[in-house]
């Protein structure tokens, strides 16, 4: 699942590097006048453990209108053993991961399954099927499994009416069930097709069936559902989705403009044809994160929570030391980018969690070691050529900065400047005494910053106290870097209070 996702990027990712130059002028358009949303306080954000965002939503006013491509239905109806389950509007296409609005890596895309089946009669040769979940065209990814018994599958493009796919099977051995027919899926009462659909406005799905089929029917009708039912099921499907612009002239000039947030802008999404409705998605400009289609929705990283939220936190993994603002469990880091998978403590196998894996699933990085002071991760991959890469979490902005084809990577605890961080003190990540503020560049850009214990200290300055006295001063005196020698505590103080500045340092 996780692989055909990252293919399907980079297949996209390829799709707009081709639409890049036709679409220079909208890219980075800025709206002057921006209109504001209703509120969406009441709105639902979840389902399930599904969660999502506007402009996607469920109910009236809380989704984008005016097509219903962005309303979803929340289905409790199973009964209360069950799971909700997620829709979108055309109630068969059941949503089956988060929806991101803050997706920069790729064009967005939802996950979604599929699943309908058909009673066939002996009478009837001939059947149909729809499937368009989405009313405005798109690109669609998906694989599709057809159970059934001597029919001729067909996807037509219901616009073009081309065939974009299509499969046969064969009635299989009396004991064959469709379960196990569709194990193989081998064309003996199940066959697979896979469709990479452009701009298409969903599928009609035809199913004829063979001549002798007839014959077949009649003798096997009480057998598995195979002899009587088609059934048509998704082995993955994904829609990438995408705002249509509503009026021509600059985006950012439509009324109906939906990069609602400040600091955000527009990119044209796919247009194959000249003759196609462009349509477009929005993102927070660098620096920012967050949700570009609402009021207020980018923001500077806030992603840093100073506090650990357990107190019981493992901090080993086998030999390796884990500490603050590392973890491995559930409120034991201090963001999404250092929470570590112990995956073998006997081996001290230690993973970065829900990594974004440029390299489609082959490798995995290992974090040998962490250097807090320094500000260092040693990573152990499994391909030479993933060592040029940073390590990316998936959600969270780039705070892994690879250093020169080596295995460490410099890490940042956060995209903000010192002086930022320092703004916002329940955020702020150097709550020792003790420690102050670097930033940490990487070659062509500023990263975030990070923690360190002033000369003469030493230990953890993401903890209360952490930077431990290492030079010889009296109680109630401190080691002042600046002037080398120990000063009373309430002094030491005022340096600290002025003292942040950058650097780049890799010993
Ligand atoms: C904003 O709206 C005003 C009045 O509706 C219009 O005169 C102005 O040109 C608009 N500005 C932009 C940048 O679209
Ligand atoms: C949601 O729950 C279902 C069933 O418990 C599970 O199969 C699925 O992986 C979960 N999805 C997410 C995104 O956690
Ligand atoms: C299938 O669709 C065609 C038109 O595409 C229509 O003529 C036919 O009646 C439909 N058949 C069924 C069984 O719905
Ligand atoms: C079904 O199989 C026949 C023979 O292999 C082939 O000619 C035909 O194109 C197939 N139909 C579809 C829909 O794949
Ligand atoms: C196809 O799968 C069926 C089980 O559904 C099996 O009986 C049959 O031998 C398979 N055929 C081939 C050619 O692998
Ligand atoms: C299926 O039908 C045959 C005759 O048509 C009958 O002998 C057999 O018992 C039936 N099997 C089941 C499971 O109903
Ligand atoms: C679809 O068929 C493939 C084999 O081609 C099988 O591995 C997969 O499990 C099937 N998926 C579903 C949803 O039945
Ligand atoms: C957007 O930013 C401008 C200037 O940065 C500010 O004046 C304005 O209040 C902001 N708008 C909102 C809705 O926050
Ligand atoms: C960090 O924020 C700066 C703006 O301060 C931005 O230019 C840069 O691209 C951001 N870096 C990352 C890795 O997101
Ligand atoms: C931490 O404490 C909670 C409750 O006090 C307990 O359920 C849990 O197992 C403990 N975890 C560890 C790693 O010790
Ligand atoms: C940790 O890694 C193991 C092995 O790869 C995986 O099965 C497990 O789901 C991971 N745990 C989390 C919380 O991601
Ligand atoms: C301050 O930081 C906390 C924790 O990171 C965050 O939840 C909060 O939104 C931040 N406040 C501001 C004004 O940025």
């Amino acid at each position: 699942m996780k692989k055909m996702r990252l293919l399907c990027l980079l297949a996209l990712l390829l799709l707009r590097t081709a639409t890049a130059r036709a679409s220079a002028a909208v890219q980075g358009s800025q709206a002057g006048n921006r209109s504001s949303l209703p509120s969406l306080a009441s709105c639902q954000k979840s389902c399930g453990n599904l969660s999502f965002e506007y402009p996607f939503g469920i109910g009236a006013g809380c989704f984008r209108p005016p097509q219903r491509d962005f309303e979803l239905i929340c289905n409790n109806a199973d009964g209360a053993s069950q799971h909700p389950r997620l829709f979108l509007h055309d109630g068969h296409t059941e949503v089956v991961g988060d929806i991101i609005t803050s997706d920069k890596d790729g064009l967005p895309e939802i996950d979604v399954s599929f699943s309908r089946s058909v009673s066939v009669s002996p009478e009837v040769d001939a059947y149909n099927m729809s499937w368009n979940p989405w009313k405005s065209p798109c690109y669609y990814h998906v694989s599709l499994n057809f159970t059934g018994c001597d029919f001729d599958m067909y996807m037509l493009d219901p616009d073009t009416n081309k065939m974009v796919g299509g499969c046969n099977t064969t009635c299989p051995h009396e004991d064959i069930t469709d379960s196990v027919a569709r194990q193989d899926c081998n064309g003996t009462g199940c066959c697979t097709t896979q469709v990479y659909s452009e701009f298409a406005r969903g599928f009609d799905i035809k199913f004829v069936r063979h001549k002798i089929g007839k014959l077949k029917l009649k003798a096997h009708s009480n057998r598995s559902s195979i002899w009587d039912t088609i059934d048509v099921t998704s082995n993955y499907a994904s829609i990438p989705w995408a705002i249509a612009v509503d009026e021509p002239g600059p985006l950012g000039n439509s009324k109906d403009y939906a990069c609602l947030s400040n600091h955000s802008s527009s990119q044209l999404a796919y247009q194959y044809h000249y003759t196609d409705t462009p349509q477009y998605h929005c993102y927070c400009d660098g620096g920012y994160r967050g949700n570009p289609y609402i009021t207020d929705g980018c923001s500077r990283d806030k992603g840093y929570d100073p506090i650990q939220r357990k107190t019981n936190c493992s901090r080993w993994c086998g030999e390796i030391s884990v500490p603050f603002p590392f973890g491995l469990e559930d409120g034991c880091s201090a963001r999404m980018s250092f929470q570590l998978n112990c995956t073998n403590s006997s081996l001290s196998a230690l993973l970065f969690l829900d990594e974004f894996d440029d390299t489609a699933g082959y490798s995995r990085n290992y974090v040998q070691y962490i250097n807090i002071s320094g500000g260092l991760v040693n990573v152990k991959y499994n391909l030479y050529e993933a060592e040029r890469l940073s390590v990316r979490v998936f959600q969270d902005p780039g705070l892994y900065v690879a250093s020169g084809g080596v295995v460490l990577q410099q890490w940042a605890v956060a995209n903000l400047t010192c002086h930022e961080a320092q703004q916002n003190k329940t955020g702020y990540a150097c709550v020792s005494i003790n420690s102050i503020c670097l930033g940490v560049n990487s070659e062509q850009e500023y990263v975030g910053y990070r923690c360190k214990c002033l000369a003469g200290f030493d230990g953890n300055p993401y903890i209360t106290d952490g930077c431990k006295d290492v030079d010889e001063c009296p109680r109630n005196t401190m080691y002042d870097t600046t002037i080398k020698m120990c000063v009373s505590t309430k002094e030491q103080n005022l340096v600290l209070g002025e003292f942040y500045g950058t650097t780049n340092s890799m010993q």
